[in-house]
């Protein structure tokens, strides 16, 4: 742990100031004034990407940052370098994140200040729930995504307060943005490592919920014939009403020469291996590495071939192609684009300010219907000018 909690120092020198690389931020910055934070201490995990960097600034001028802890599979260079006057602490490895947060805090906590808050994105404090909620001055966490709402809920009667954006109404908004950011990067893909035209591929989305309806609707006006499988009726009987393909699992999985898991989950296993056709290219658009059995495929490969951002695996004569070791691949690409991140940020600066304003029971909250109507028209307001 003690190298994992170093405080990077080959950041520290920022170099000349780079222009602008992202848009400023408005709607956060409207409402930072509008609904001040009062003096406020916050624990921050966040995807440490360029278009992060004016959040993350904004942040530090309205509170005292005192850990910020970048999740490392999508942790950039530069937005590294542009924040090098922060105490960023960078995690040797994905499950050091949540450790170094929780330590973060708890050093905050053990010096007297004002309110401390932990805002993250991916649960990763989640299995550490009862420690934070021992911490001196904490008054709660803020969750950004759906994988981290449902890792919080594992934990439920939760022992301290969670605000969660993640089923937000705001937040679904996003969800549009982010298919199109996913199949962006599908089709870079496929073009630049592949030589192939997604047009003229047959793709397989596995989970049709938020981010599956907006990656599919995509995929189809690009070209591609699509399939869906969701293990929800419900959601396969949307696809059907849509006109997208829909059958058994393994059929389509025999059908597909693209398969994207959008589902949080581990959609595609080892056992599915005899199911996929020769060449598959796997993709994830979800979270950490959680919709491959990345482990299970590789121990069951006779042979791994490793090129850029693709590793091949060769299982019994039958090749498959898994993209950037089964990591959300839009991650290669800066995540999600576009103005609707100041919607998403500055709900969860409101949450934060409403944990901080005033205690709260333990138990998950959310941002209240006519704080995300306000912002919603605020951002359109905004953004709806041209
Ligand atoms: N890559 C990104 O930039 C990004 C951005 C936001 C969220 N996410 C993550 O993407 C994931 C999906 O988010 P969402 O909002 O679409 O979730 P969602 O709950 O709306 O949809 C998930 C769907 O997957 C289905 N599903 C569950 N198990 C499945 C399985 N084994 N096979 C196929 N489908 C299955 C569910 O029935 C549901 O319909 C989450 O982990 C979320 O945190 C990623």
């Amino acid at each position: 742990m003690s190298s994992a909690l170093r405080r990077e120092t080959d950041a520290t020198d920022p170099g000349p100031p780079d222009p602008p690389l992202v848009g400023d931020l408005p709607v956060l910055r409207d409402a930072t004034v509008r609904w001040p934070l009062p003096p406020a201490r916050l624990v921050l995990v966040a995807h440490l990407l360029d278009t992060a960097v004016p959040y993350i600034r904004r942040l530090a001028e309205v509170c005292e940052l005192v850990g910020v802890v970048p999740v490392p599979y999508s942790l950039r260079r530069q937005a590294l370098t542009r924040l090098a006057d922060l105490p960023v602490l960078v995690p040797s490895t994905l499950d050091d994140v949540g450790p170094l947060a929780v330590a973060s805090a708890q050093q905050a906590g053990a010096r007297r200040g004002p309110a401390l808050a932990v805002q993250e994105v991916g649960g990763y404090c989640a299995p550490h729930l009862s420690t934070l909620a021992g911490v001196p001055q904490l008054c709660g966490v803020v969750e950004d995504t759906k994988q981290g709402q449902w890792l919080y809920e594992l934990h439920v009667p939760l022992p301290l307060p969670v605000f969660t954006i993640a089923d937000s109404p705001l937040k679904a908004l996003e969800d549009l943005q982010v298919g199109r950011c996913v199949a962006f990067t599908v089709e870079r893909v496929l073009r630049t490592r592949f030589y192939r035209v997604l047009s003229e591929c047959r793709v397989l989305v596995l989970g049709y919920g938020g981010i599956g309806t907006s990656l599919a609707e995509r995929l189809r006006e690009s070209g591609s014939r699509v399939a869906v499988y969701d293990p929800c009726e419900i959601r396969m009987a949307a696809a059907l009403l849509r006109g997208l393909r829909v059958g058994s699992r393994t059929d389509l999985l025999g059908w597909a020469d693209v398969v994207i898991g959008v589902s949080g989950r581990c959609s595609l296993g080892v056992d599915d291996l005899p199911f996929l056709r020769e060449g598959a290219v796997l993709l994830s658009g979800s979270s950490k590495q959680v919709e491959f059995d990345v482990d299970g495929l590789c121990e069951a490969a006779d042979s791994i071939r490793q090129t850029q951002e693709v590793t091949q695996l060769t299982v019994e004569s039958r090749t498959v192609h898994l993209v950037d070791r089964g990591r959300p691949v839009n991650f290669l690409e800066q995540s999600v684009l576009g103005s609707v991140l100041d919607l998403v940020y500055s709900e969860l600066y409101l949450c934060t300010r409403e944990l901080v304003r005033s205690p709260r029971p333990a138990g998950l909250h959310r941002l209240s219907p006519d704080l995300q109507r306000t912002l919603a028209r605020n951002w359109r307001e905004e953004y709806g000018k041209f």
